[in-house]
C-alpha cells in the first residue's frame, strides 16, 4: 500500500492514527535531533518528523533526502506544538517510523513552490516540474472542472457531443491554416481545422438539432497572451433557433459555470450594439469594469480657430477623474509620448484640466476660452479636479487610439477591482469588412454568417456602398474586455450563401471547389440554424482573473509557436520527406 491518506487531508481528528503517506519532498529542514520534511502531493502538504532519539538510522536517512525525492512514510499522526494556521494540515504532523525512498530526484532547475524562481522559458522546458507546482496544477484541475460542468449543463439541455475530423480541407476563418501532407495522395494536403464550423452546420442538416464539442482548433497566427496556435473551443450549434434562443442558452451556460466553478452569481448580461461599443469605448470588446465612456465633441469643439479639430473627422475624449493636480506637465508629456508610440500611433494628445478653483488649463488654451471648456466639461460630466483627454482624426483610428488610452488610464487609476466580472453581449456586427489594401471584402465573422433578416434583400440586390452597411446576425460574448465567445445565425439558403461567397471574392468554381459539400447540403432541407463557440482556455483564465491562457493549458507553446519541452516543431528525416513526396527548398544559411 502506498498511502492510507493523501497529503492534504489529515486533521486533529486523525491524531493517534497510524497512516501511510506518499509524495514529493518539498523541503527538508534539519535541526540536529529532529528532521522536518514537508511532503507534497496534489492535495496538499503535510509535515513529517524524524526524531534522532527514536531512531538515529532513520533520521540519518531522512537528512539525506533531497528536494523532489519521491518517498513513502509510515507513522502516527500527532498534534503539532508549533501550528501553521496557513496550511490545511497545519495542526498536525506525522511522527515517522518507516521511510521508503520510491525514487530519487536530481535537484530541480527551479523551486517547485507557488512563487518559483524559474523564468518562463525554463518552466516551459521542464513543464512536468512546473505542473507539479500547486498553483499551476490547480489551474489545470480548474479547467477540468469547467469542462465537466460544461458537459453536464449542455447534455441536460439535450446537446449531443459529436467529434468532427481534424484532417480536413481548409475552413476560412481569417487565419492561416496548419497543413498536413497526405502520403497516400501525393501532392495533396489536409488542413487542420481553424474551427469545426462547416461540420457543425452539416450536422444540423443531418437533424442532430443540438451539437456541442470541446474541441481543439488550430490557427497559424501571431501569438499573444490570449492566443495559442492550438487552443480549445466549446463549440455549439442549434437548429430552429433565433438569436434570442442562442443568447439565452449560452448566457445560461456561462452563469452555470461561474456559479458551480467559482461560486459567483452573475446578473443578466447587458447587451450593446457593435456600433455603440465602437462609439462609446472604441472597441468591440469593451471592458465594463470601469466607466470612462467616450464623449464626442464635434458639435462644440469644431468651428473655432483650432485647425486640427476643424479638419478632423472626429474629436473625442475621456474624462480622467481627479487627475488635474496629479498630472504635471512632465507626466502629460510622457503620456503623450506613450500615445505616439508606433503601436498606438496618435498624432498628439490634448488635455483640458478643470482646476479645483473652477478655472481651466489646456494645451489648446489659446483657441478656446473658459466658457468653451465649461461646455465641454458639462458634456463630459467633469467636475473641478478632473482632466479631459482628447484626440482627433479619422474616426476609426481615433477610436482605437482612445480605447488604448482608456484602458491605460483605467489601470493607472486602479479602477479595476479584483474579482469583478462584467459580461456583455455585443450584437449586430457588420457583415462585411472592406479591406482597402486588398480591395476586397472580408467576412467580419466568417462566410457562413447570415445578414440580419431586414438586410437580406439589400444584400441580394444592393450596390457596393450598400454592402458596406449590411449588418450581420452575429454576436460576441465579452467578459472584462476579453472576447470569450462568438457566433452567429447562419445562412441556410443556397442562393444567399452563393451571393456571400461572391461578395467575398470567390468565383463560382472556387466556391464549388471549397464548399460544394455545404452548398449541396443546403439543397437537401437545411433547417434554420445558428450557434457560437467559446474560447475554453480564455473563459478559464478570465474566471480566475488572469490574462494569460498559457497557465490553463497543460502543454502550451511559446511566442514562437514552439513546444519547449518536446522541442517541436523539428526537422523530419529524408525518408519521411520522400514518403510524403516532399522536397525542401530552404534558402541557404549564411
Ligand atoms: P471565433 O473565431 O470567434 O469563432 O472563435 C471563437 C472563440 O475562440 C477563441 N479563440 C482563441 N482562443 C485562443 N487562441 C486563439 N488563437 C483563439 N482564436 C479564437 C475566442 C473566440 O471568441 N466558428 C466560429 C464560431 C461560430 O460562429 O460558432 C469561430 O471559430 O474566445
Amino acid at each position: 500500500m502506498y498511502r492510507s491518506h493523501n497529503c492534504g487531508e489529515l486533521r486533529m481528528d486523525h491524531v493517534g492514527q497510524d497512516v501511510v503517506l506518499s509524495g514529493w519532498v518539498q523541503s527538508n529542514r534539519d535541526f540536529g535531533g529532529l528532521t522536518f520534511i514537508d511532503l507534497r502531493d496534489r492535495y496538499g502538504i503535510t509535515q513529517v518528523v524524524f526524531n534522532m532519539d527514536d531512531d538515529a538510522a532513520l533520521c540519518e536517512e531522512a537528512r539525506k533526502l533531497g528536494r523532489e525525492f519521491v518517498v513513502k512514510v509510515e507513522g502516527s499522526v500527532r498534534e503539532r506544538s508549533n501550528k501553521n494556521p496557513n496550511r490545511a494540515t497545519g495542526n498536525i504532523e506525522i511522527e515517522v517510523k518507516k521511510l521508503d525512498i520510491l525514487n530519487a530526484s536530481k535537484t530541480p532547475p527551479f523551486t517547485i513552490e507557488e512563487d518559483t524562481d524559474g523564468g518562463e522559458e525554463l518552466r516551459m522546458k521542464y513543464r512536468y516540474l512546473d505542473l507539479r507546482r500547486n498553483n499551476t496544477q490547480n489551474n489545470i484541475i480548474f479547467r477540468s472542472q469547467v469542462g465537466i460542468e460544461t458537459r453536464k449543463y449542455l447534455s441536460a439541455k439535450s446537446f449531443v457531443e459529436i467529434e468532427t475530423p481534424f484532417l480536413i480541407k481548409s475552413t476560412p476563418e481569417g487565419a492561416r491554416d496548419f497543413v498536413v501532407p497526405s502520403r497516400m495522395n501525393p501532392g495533396e494536403f489536409y488542413a487542420l481545422p481553424q474551427s469545426p464550423q462547416t461540420f457543425k452546420q452539416v450536422l444540423m442538416v443531418s437533424g442532430f438539432d443540438k451539437y456541442f464539442q470541446i474541441v481543439k482548433c488550430f490557427r497559424d497566427e501571431d501569438l499573444r497572451a490570449d492566443r495559442q496556435p492550438e487552443f480549445t473551443q466549446i463549440d455549439c450549434e442549434m437548429s430552429f433557433v433565433t438569436r434570442e434562443d442562442i443568447l439565452n442558452t449560452f448566457e445560461g451556460l456561462t452563469k452555470h459555470l461561474f456559479k458551480t466553478c467559482i461560486n459567483e452569481e452573475l446578473p443578466d448580461f447587458p447587451r450593446m450594439s457593435y456600433d455603440d461599443a465602437m462609439r462609446l469605448y472604441g472597441s468591440d470588446k469593451p471592458d465594463l469594469r470601469f466607466d470612462m465612456q467616450f464623449v464626442e465633441l464635434n458639435d462644440i469643439a469644431k468651428g473655432k480657430d483650432f485647425p486640427v479639430f476643424n479638419d478632423a473627422e472626429l474629436v473625442v475624449g475621456i474624462n480622467a477623474k481627479a487627475c488635474a493636480d496629479a498630472y504635471s506637465n512632465k507626466d502629460i508629456k510622457k503620456l503623450t509620448e506613450w500615445m505616439q508610440r508606433p503601436q498606438i500611433g496618435a498624432k498628439g494628445l490634448v488635455y483640458v484640466k478643470y482646476n479645483a478653483d473652477g478655472s481651466f488649463k489646456s494645451s489648446i488654451g489659446k483657441f478656446y476660452d473658459d466658457n468653451d471648456f465649461k461646455a465641454w466639461a458639462d458634456k463630459f460630466g467633469a467636475e473641478p479636479g478632473d482632466m479631459m483627454l482628447i484626440l482627433s482624426g479619422e474616426t476609426d483610428k481615433v477610436r482605437k487610439q482612445l480605447n488604448e488610452l482608456r484602458l491605460e488610464m483605467g489601470s493607472r487609476l486602479n479602477l479595476i477591482k479584483a474579482g469583478d466580472f462584467k459580461p456583455l453581449w455585443v450584437l449586430d456586427f457588420p457583415l462585411l469588412e472592406w479591406d482597402e489594401d486588398a480591395e476586397r471584402f472580408h467576412a467580419m465573422h466568417h462566410p457562413f454568417t447570415a445578414p440580419k433578416k431586414a438586410d437580406e434583400e439589400r444584400m441580394l440586390n444592393g450596390d457596393f456602398e450598400t454592402m458596406k452597411s449590411l449588418k450581420a446576425d452575429a454576436y460576441d460574448l465579452v467578459i472584462n474586455g476579453s472576447e470569450i465567445g462568438g457566433g452567429s445565425i447562419r445562412i441556410h439558403d443556397r442562393a444567399l450563401q452563393e451571393k456571400n461567397f461572391k461578395l467575398l471574392g470567390f468565383t463560382q468554381e472556387e466556391a464549388e471547389e471549397q464548399f460544394g459539400f455545404l452548398l449541396g447540403a443546403f439543397e437537401y432541407g437545411a433547417p434554420p440554424h445558428g450557434g457560437l463557440a467559446f474560447g475554453f482556455d480564455r473563459i478559464c483564465a478570465v474566471m480566475k482573473g488572469q490574462s494569460s491562457i498559457r497557465d490553463f493549458i497543460a502543454f502550451p507553446k511559446n511566442n514562437q509557436g514552439r513546444d519547449m519541452m518536446i522541442d517541436a516543431p523539428s526537422k523530419i528525416d529524408n525518408t519521411q520527406l520522400d514518403e510524403l513526396n516532399l522536397e525542401l527548398n530552404l534558402p541557404e544559411k549564411e
